[in-house]
């Protein structure tokens, strides 16, 4: 995945222990296909070197405004009319109060404040102890930074290097990468809430044991992710699995189909969009036990009857239809073969706009798919890609045909 490829990314570092983090993100960045420009404040310098962040991003890194090698000696300017947004993190206390006041007298505030606000985002990752977090002049300065065009990148909650504990840690790497790629998708389902099931259920036979299948979650939680990226409001019904839940999505985790049902009735009313992904159980044995069931001593196996679950999709679809809702709803089919045939008439039978068909066995806990999808149009084909891309690909076909 190269999330970032063709991306020209300013980082600026500001006076923080997070700065330790800095040298993390520099990196995630530069994996994911990003040129990186690190520009840092003096503070900056005392937490970390331009040796590392230079020998990271592989470009010499700026931190005077009086910088000769720059030939016409403003690097203010031509540094910020190359990038593609500016990524202030960690950004201090000060620093916020520095770009509230418009102050230009050190390179990256200049900088800032000098850059094209209708074409080069600014987004600011804050990083500072927790009182300093919650003090309102910063909390007033970030009120209007936002005012101002930033984006807001948020902060964590934890252990501070200070020893105290609360809100104002940067937020990880990770997080921060996560989010950063999630602002450069097109908002194509902006103001739209959507539902997602997502992973397998889980039928107990007795609280030991139950029936469950492999499917992995990782198709349904990468489609809350690009759904997310694309500016919705998920919630994501997720079976017993142990994907991380993308940054922004709400999850309700569920195990049996029967809660997943009930979980999704509560939150489809209020949904624009519902896409099941999830490896429902089609049966589920007619009792619990309340004990372990025990071998008996006899050599003969129990013998456990089963009763099917509730049809979520086809339950959901109809509900919808009844209230001539305008919930858009996508189904999955996994199948092992005749994938069309089977795909087709799966999509007749919930009575439902678009199917997503695949060979369950060539999808099942990989990291890449290839989707099929069935409309009132016919077949399209889509080339095999990582999920996310998948995902990404099925959020941008929803968009284009709710707006049609
Ligand atoms: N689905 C559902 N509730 C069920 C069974 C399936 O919501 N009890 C949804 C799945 O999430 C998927 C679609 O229906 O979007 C098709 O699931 P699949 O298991 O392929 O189909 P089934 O309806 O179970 O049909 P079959 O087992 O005969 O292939």
């Amino acid at each position: 995945m190269n999330d970032l490829a063709g991306k020209h990314i300013v980082l600026g570092l500001t006076g923080g222990i997070a700065c330790y983090k800095s040298a993390e993100l520099c990196r995630a960045f530069v994996k994911e296909g990003a040129t990186v420009q690190v520009v840092m404040t003096e503070a900056a310098e005392q937490f970390i070197t331009p040796v590392t962040m230079q020998a990271l991003s592989g470009r010499p890194v700026h931190t005077s405004q009086w910088d000769p090698r720059e030939a016409n000696n403003m690097p203010h300017i031509n540094l910020s009319r190359q990038a593609d947004a500016i990524v202030i993190a960690p950004c201090s206390a000060d620093f916020m109060a520095r770009l509230v006041h418009g102050r230009a007298d050190e390179l990256l505030s200049l900088m800032c404040l000098a850059r094209p606000i209708a074409t080069v985002p600014l987004l600011i990752a804050p990083a500072m102890n927790r009182e300093m977090w919650a003090h309102p002049a910063t909390q007033r300065n970030l009120v209007q930074l936002a005012a101002d065009g930033a984006t807001i990148l948020g902060v964590g909650t934890g252990f501070q290097a200070c020893g105290e504990t609360g809100d104002g840690r940067m937020l990880e790497p990770q997080e921060l990468l996560e989010d950063i790629v999630a602002f450069f998708q097109p908002k194509l389902l902006a103001g739209r809430k959507v539902v997602i099931t997502a992973g397998p259920t889980f039928e107990a036979l007795d609280p030991i044991r139950g029936i469950t299948n492999h499917s992995s979650g990782k198709m349904g939680f990468a489609i809350a992710r690009a759904a997310r990226e694309a500016g919705a409001e998920v919630a994501l019904v997720a079976g017993p699995v142990g994907v991380p839940t993308p940054r922004g999505v709400r999850r309700i985790d569920v195990k049996s189909a029967r809660d997943m049902l009930a979980a999704t009735e509560a939150e489809t009313p209020r949904a624009d969009i519902f896409i099941a992904a999830a490896a429902v159980a089609d049966w589920r044995p007619v009792s619990e036990a309340d004990h372990k069931i025990k071998k008996d001593g006899s050599g003969s196996a129990p013998t456990v009857a089963f009763t099917e679950n509730p049809d979520i999709l086809a339950t959901v679809a109809k509900g919808a239809r009844a209230k001539s809702g305008a919930l858009f709803c996508v189904g999955f089919a996994a199948e092992s073969h005749d994938l069309v045939k089977h795909a087709k008439a799966k999509r007749e039978r919930k009575g439902i706009p678009l199917l997503v068909g695949n060979i369950g066995p060539l999808t099942f806990g990989q990291d890449d798919n290839q989707m099929l999808l069935v409309d009132d149009q016919g077949v399209t084909e889509l080339p095999r890609a990582s999920k996310i891309e998948c995902a990404r690909r099925l959020v941008a076909e929803i968009a284009r045909r709710l707006t049609a």
